[in-house]
């Protein structure tokens, strides 16, 4: 069925790393991402990404309706996963530094070459943490600074292998 095979895979991948892929007019941004979910919503295929506020990937994202997973094999990409973890689209183009090759898909976010499978994605539903409603721990650990993620649940609309 569309997108169980994948989900394994997504789920295997995620805290290794994978790649979202975000565009704004002509901004393209790649950033990595290590957390996520994947369910069914809505009778729909659908993953769900924290992206941090302060992220350049979210101001890109923030107006926009759809966005790309890259999913890479396992142990491929490392360095260039580590680097676009670390740098900010704001302060340099990573998708030129890394020499990343992207291509046009059937939405408008491009997606990557020479991974496992991509991910094409509508976001459905969005929603910034409220930390009233946060488990205090959590909020301790991982928000100190109150930079809040806004998950993103988007439907898979396409894989690309
Ligand atoms: C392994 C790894 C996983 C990460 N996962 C996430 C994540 O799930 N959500 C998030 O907001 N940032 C995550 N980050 C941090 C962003 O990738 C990092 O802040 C990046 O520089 C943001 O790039 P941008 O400013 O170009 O969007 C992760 C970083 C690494 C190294």
């Amino acid at each position: 069925m569309l997108a169980l095979e994948e989900s394994r895979a997504y789920l295997e991948q995620l805290t290794r790393g994978s790649f979202l892929i975000s565009r704004s007019g002509d901004k393209t941004n790649i950033m990595t991402i290590g957390w996520g979910s994947f369910g069914y919503i809505w009778n729909r295929f659908v993953v769900m990404v924290p992206v941090r506020k302060t992220r350049y990937s979210y101001e890109l994202l923030k107006d926009e309706h759809f966005f790309t997973i890259a999913v890479p094999k396992k142990g491929e990409f490392s360095r260039q996963l580590e680097f676009c973890g670390t740098n900010s689209g704001r302060d340099l183009d990573k998708i030129k530094e890394l020499s990343l090759i992207l291509e046009e898909g059937t939405i408008p976010v491009p997606h990557m070459k020479e991974v496992q499978f991509n991910l094409e994605c509508r976001i459905l539903y969005k929603e910034e943490i409220n930390p009233d409603n946060l488990q205090g721990q959590i909020n301790l650990e991982y928000y100190p600074k109150e930079d809040y993620s806004v998950m993103l649940y988007a439907e898979i609309i396409n894989i690309i292998k």
